[in-house]
């Protein structure tokens, strides 16, 4: 009679345990199986009750089995009805979001660099990548055999035999003489924006007010700090007195719009073929605040962009009147400012289009 009692207390318990088909068809086995189940085992144990009590006992037994086989059915109908139809939609998952594509951080950023000097009533210039040497040397103040051609690795698309050394009309002070750019042939990948330079103002007249964003080549292996292919803005500026204290207030203004309004930017003279005087602009390393740190090499300051005021061999060459206009150029590089302002320390990040780093510039 007991056992009787605890079989169906226990199956009670089994049962409420039940999540699956599978749970289920054990617990059948467990309780119903003809071998070894529960009940069986009751019935097996009915033998050695004395004979008077059997058929009572034997009939409580039949009554638990019957119980619990309907326990059972009622457990299986409750499990499969919840059971989808092959395919069917589960309406109660949550949803899934499409994928949202941006813009490439390099993207962005060139964007705002158009949109600063866009407001300021600049024009936004394209060019072509394959260039000649006028436009990217000779027409800036660097004729064949100038030393300054090597501050930039070039990437020749024509061997050096098949260049003409000289293009024709390209004699310093040439001038408006000089053939229309267009005509001549490709023979390298523009080093720099500023062969854009010389493409406007051989094709427009003083006024000026442009930049010019590309992407620009470079003999140059892959590290930390270069890539064969980047990017520069290259800014122009021509008129009627156009002086250096503009170049300072250009500068000055886009670099505080762009990193932070209280940020220091230090001029500091340098070098280039067509730009007299020429400088090196620095600003405050972001990193340390000035202090000094690894990244600005213990200085305070980072090298940001180069620019000065248009030299006049270069005015001559497309044929302006450098004693009526002055100008003054400058040329960024995108990478290096992405790098800064996100404090991002490989630019090769940039290129490898590795979704885990550019989903981390949100526009
Ligand atoms: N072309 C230079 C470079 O690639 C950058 C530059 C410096 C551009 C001075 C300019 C300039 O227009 O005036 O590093």
């Amino acid at each position: 009679m007991s056992s009787i009692a605890d079989l169906k207390t226990q199956f009670t318990a089994d049962l409420a345990g039940v999540a699956t088909e599978a749970d289920l068809k054990a617990l059948r086995d467990q309780y119903l199986g003809r071998k070894g189940g529960a009940v069986a085992g009751l019935m097996k144990a009915l033998a050695a009750v004395p004979p008077d009590q059997r058929p009572a006992l034997g009939q409580q037994i039949n009554e638990l089995k019957q119980r619990i086989e309907i326990a059972l059915d009622e457990r299986l109908a409750a499990l499969t009805s919840t059971r989808r139809p092959a395919g069917a939609v589960d309406v109660t998952l949550p949803g899934r979001g499409p994928a949202v594509g941006r813009l490439h951080p390099l993207t962005q950023l060139r964007s705002r660099i158009e949109a600063i000097f866009a407001r300021q009533g600049y024009e936004i210039l394209d060019g072509p990548e394959t260039e000649d040497d006028w436009h990217n040397f000779e027409a800036l103040n660097m004729p064949a055999e100038h030393p300054a051609r090597d501050m930039q690795d070039t990437l020749y698309l024509t061997e050096a035999w098949d260049r003409p050394a000289r293009p024709v009309g390209a004699v310093r002070g040439g001038g408006a003489s000089a053939p229309p750019g267009n005509a001549r042939p490709a023979t390298l990948l523009r080093t720099h924006t500023s062969a854009l330079q010389i493409r406007y103002m051989e094709s427009h007249e003083p006024p000026v007010r442009v930049i010019a964003p590309g992407r620009v080549y470079r003999r140059d292996n892959l590290d930390l700090t270069h890539t064969p292919m980047f990017q520069q803005v290259e800014g122009l500026v021509v008129g009627q007195g156009v002086t250096m204290a503009d170049l300072k207030g250009t500068i000055v203004g886009f670099l505080r719009e762009l990193f932070a309004p209280d940020i220091p930017v230090v001029f500091r003279p340098s070098f280039f073929p067509y730009t007299e005087p020429s400088a090196d602009v620095f600003i405050g390393c972001q990193r340390c605040k000035g202090a000094g740190c690894s990244m600005c090499k213990h200085t305070g300051f980072i090298e940001v962009l180069g620019c000065g005021m248009v030299h006049p061999a270069v005015f001559e060459a497309v044929g302006y009147d450098a004693i009526s206009v002055t100008g003054f150029a400058f040329g960024v590089g995108i990478e290096r400012l992405a790098l800064l302002m996100h404090g991002v320390e490989d630019i090769r990040l940039f290129y490898e289009n590795d979704l885990r780093f550019l989903e981390q510039f949100p526009l």
